[in-house]
């Protein structure tokens, strides 16, 4: 594994992790040297998507202007918050490069996985999820959202997805799954071999045809599609998965973000006073412990949690993140003085947010197809 304490499958991540031995362990690639236009988007260009597999098959499509996919899913649990927006960005910007947007709310694997209930799944998926992805600019033409579990009105489209979950088992033996994932049960089979369908399925003839498909993730995610990518070498007729992978953002006290821990995140419903009062008692500070020390010996931005939210989303300004990022260093910016700064900065990114979710809930449906 990874260090001893650390532990990373596609059902749980816990410990510290590092990227640089995940990359290593599975066999991932660094990401350098993209085209110019994704330096638009800061995920790419801060290096917050770090990795990936076969991305040059995209780039070249991106290149030539052909049409490709990018597909993902998500588990609808709790609360959608700002760790949800890195793939929620990853969509918009692809959708505005002419992708088309396939996303599946996986509520068969919350069911099998987490023992939560279709309905429950539903819900969630639609209040929190995909209307946040409408407020943060997912169109609706060129999108699919779809429920595992109800994958099309469409019966042709429908037998289709299902029909290559169950065909695509023949090709994975159990050893393999095991390999792959550790602990494994049924539900937890199905459910991995659901996900594969998700990823291939947009090539059917039902679908989009033979056609590129990206999957970026999280790279607790990879164990699904190595699984995918091993059994579509072996099933006739489908072009290799590409695959990029992204960094976990912290949770506010530092472990991990999770949903089902309202401390640990700030959700993008979070009041401005939530937000004031979870970043000044929880964000965990790279400061040192007096004043003096902190002016004498100067922050850590590296370990802030403060810092690493500017960065990843609400700083968009290059040389205003280094400017803080040089003058915590050096002990110049206080961490009450940087907490106060990324709570402005959350906030004037929610007040927009929150006016255009909500609008969004009356959209939903024309993204269901
Ligand atoms: N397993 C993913 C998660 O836990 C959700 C998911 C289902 C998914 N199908 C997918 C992700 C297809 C990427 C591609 O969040």
């Amino acid at each position: 594994m990874i260090n001893e304490s650390s532990k990373i499958t596609p059902w749980e991540v816990s410990g510290n992790l590092d990227y640089e031995k995940l990359i290593k362990k599975f066999g991932v690639s660094h990401l350098t040297e993209l085209p110019k236009i994704f330096n638009k988007e800061i995920l790419f260009r801060r290096k917050i998507i770090f990795a990936h597999r076969d991305i040059q098959r995209i780039l070249e499509i991106i290149k030539s202007k052909k049409p490709f996919v990018m597909m993902t899913g998500l588990m609808p649990t709790g609360k959608f918050h700002i760790g949800h927006m890195i793939l929620a960005q990853q969509m918009v910007f692809y959708q505005k490069l002419g992708a088309k947007i396939y996303i599946a709310v996986a509520d068969i694997e919350a069911y099998n996985a987490r023992g939560q209930s279709l309905e429950e799944s539903r819900k969630i998926a639609l209040e929190e999820y995909v209307s946040n992805y409408i407020a943060l600019g997912l169109k609706p033409a060129n999108c699919e959202i779809y429920f595992q579990s109800e994958r099309s009105k469409d019966a042709k489209k429908a037998n289709a997805y299902y029909r290559l979950q169950n065909v695509l088992a023949r090709h994975v033996n159990f050893n393999e799954f095991k390999a792959v994932y550790g602990d494994i049960n049924p539900g937890k089979m199905l459910s991995s071999l659901l996900q594969a369908s998700d990823m291939l399925h947009p090539q059917l003839k039902e679908f989009e045809g033979q056609i590129p498909v990206l999957v970026p993730v999280g790279i607790d995610q990879d164990p699904h599609l190595r699984l995918a990518r091993d059994i579509s070498k072996r099933v006739k007729g489908f072009i290799q998965l590409s695959s990029t992978y992204h960094l976990f953002i912290s949770g506010l006290g530092g472990g991990k973000m999770s949903s089902s821990e309202s401390s640990s995140y700030i959700a993008l419903t979070d009041s401005e006073k939530d937000v004031e009062r979870k970043i000044k008692k929880y964000a965990f500070s790279g400061g040192r412990a007096t004043l003096k020390e902190h002016q004498e010996k100067g922050g850590n931005p590296d370990i802030d949690v403060s810092f690493q939210y500017l960065k990843f989303f609400f700083e968009p300004n290059d040389e205003k993140l280094k400017e803080i990022e040089e003058k915590y260093r050096k002990g110049e910016l206080l961490t009450g003085q940087l907490k106060e700064y990324t709570i402005k900065k959350i906030n004037s990114f929610l007040k927009v947010h929150q006016k255009k979710l909500a609008k969004s809930k009356k959209k939903i449906r024309r993204y269901l197809k």
